[in-house]
């Protein structure tokens, strides 16, 4: 390697729009570095420097299930919630002890890259259903089940980032939401409800969670603060069925670990509970839109007419869908010769191909200016790409 990758996958002195990562100034470093001496000068810190309870730290569970309460009415009690890794370790957690190789599950086309990931590693039959702009169709959704009934294949779960998805930036309605829960009902199968772009939103209201309308039945929800507080201090959290939560809590790896990153949860239930978590996040959506806005205009200046992208109401991520004519992958090769990098549409399709005209632009780590920057020189790229 001749250059230096600065956060994952960063490329040094590259525009790096594929990345889904929060922007350096909008971590809260300093606030965090008082908390860490705050936390630091309790007399019993050493605890924190040991194993920590399986279910994770006690105070961030209290305050979570409070916060659930107060914003979406949600009744959570402590047996319902647990303190993970992050949601990557939920959804690792969960396709490791709940399907086995082969097994059948669902999952959006397109859909987040690196849980495709986890599911190809765990050997599962992703099934994908199409979405459109409105998320999964759910007509497509009930034939695949009726299909799969009748080779005996139901899938063990569906799995779905419901706000502001991964990579589109859509959002699923209300009614598909309850269509889904009702077809979980009709035929076994569970909801896993990645949600880690709930709090970046622009708008005021979401439609209910899956938890919500299930009334907390077979549905898993995530819920992580790698978007609004930093990634790398690896928390999350994980809502279930009392049963389900035990089971993980008692799972080999939390009894030989112990819970998820003790003193980092000390530090993240601190900054809950001092009201500094609600006001970054109230600031941040205000920061996270204007890079919306910034991208959006960007594109519409940039871009040919026969070029479409989805207009996000939270999140992290554009979709763009090129011109019939000219392919990701000749867009890739042009555009790394620029020094821009983006999310190539075919990783989060299980067949590839079906990505091949697509392009997932993230507004959420590069500065307004390298954003414009990158979205008029792609558009550049394309235009002459498609003028061939
Ligand atoms: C849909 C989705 N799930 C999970 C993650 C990773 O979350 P965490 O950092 O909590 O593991 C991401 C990050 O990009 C994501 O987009």
């Amino acid at each position: 390697m001749d250059l230096q990758p600065t956060p994952q996958g960063v490329v040094a002195g590259s525009i790096p729009l594929f990345a889904g990562h929060p922007a350096h100034e909008l971590l809260p470093i300093s606030t965090v570095r008082t908390l860490v001496d705050s936390v630091w000068s309790q007399p019993d810190v050493v605890r924190l420097f040991n194993y920590g309870d399986e279910q994770g730290n006690q105070q961030l569970i209290d305050f979570l299930s409070a916060r659930l309460q107060r914003s979406e009415n949600l009744s959570i009690c402590r047996e319902n919630l647990m303190i993970i890794g992050g949601s990557t370790w939920g959804v690792e957690m969960i396709t490791h002890h709940l399907t086995g190789p082969g097994d059948t599950i669902l999952v959006d086309a397109p859909s987040y890259r690196d849980a495709l990931h986890i599911f190809r590693d765990a050997k599962l039959d992703a099934q994908a259903i199409s979405i459109d702009g409105g998320g999964v169709i759910v007509d497509e959704m009930e034939r695949r089940l009726r299909d799969l009934a009748s080779r005996k294949r139901l899938p063990k779960f569906y799995y779905v980032v419901p706000n502001f998805q991964n990579p589109t930036g859509i959002t699923l309605g209300r009614e598909r939401r309850q269509a889904i829960v009702d077809l979980s009902k009709a035929y076994g199968f569970l909801i896993i409800e990645d949600d880690v772009y709930r709090d970046i939103r622009f708008v005021n209201d979401l439609p209910p969670s899956f938890y919500a309308l299930s009334g907390g039945e077979k549905v898993l929800r995530l819920g992580t603060f790698s978007k609004t507080l930093a990634p790398g201090l690896r928390i999350g959290w994980l809502i279930g069925p009392a049963e389900t939560v035990k089971r993980f809590v008692n799972s080999g790896m939390l009894r030989m670990g112990g819970g998820a990153n003790p003193f980092t949860a000390a530090i993240v239930a601190d900054f809950c509970s001092s009201g500094n978590w609600e006001e970054h996040v109230a600031w941040l959506r205000n920061q996270y839109k204007d890079r919306r806005d910034c991208a959006l205009a960007a594109l519409d200046a940039a871009m040919p007419h026969s070029a479409h992208w989805t207009k996000p109401e939270g999140g992290y991520f554009i979709w763009l869908r090129l011109p019939e004519n000219v392919t990701v992958d000749e867009v890739e090769d042009r555009a790394k010769a620029e020094n821009i990098y983006f999310a190539s549409g075919k990783g989060f399709f299980v067949d590839p191909e079906d990505g091949a005209h697509h392009i997932r632009l993230s507004f959420s780590y590069v500065p307004v200016d390298d954003l414009q920057t990158g979205i008029s020189i792609l558009g550049r790229v394309i235009k002459q790409l498609e003028g061939r």
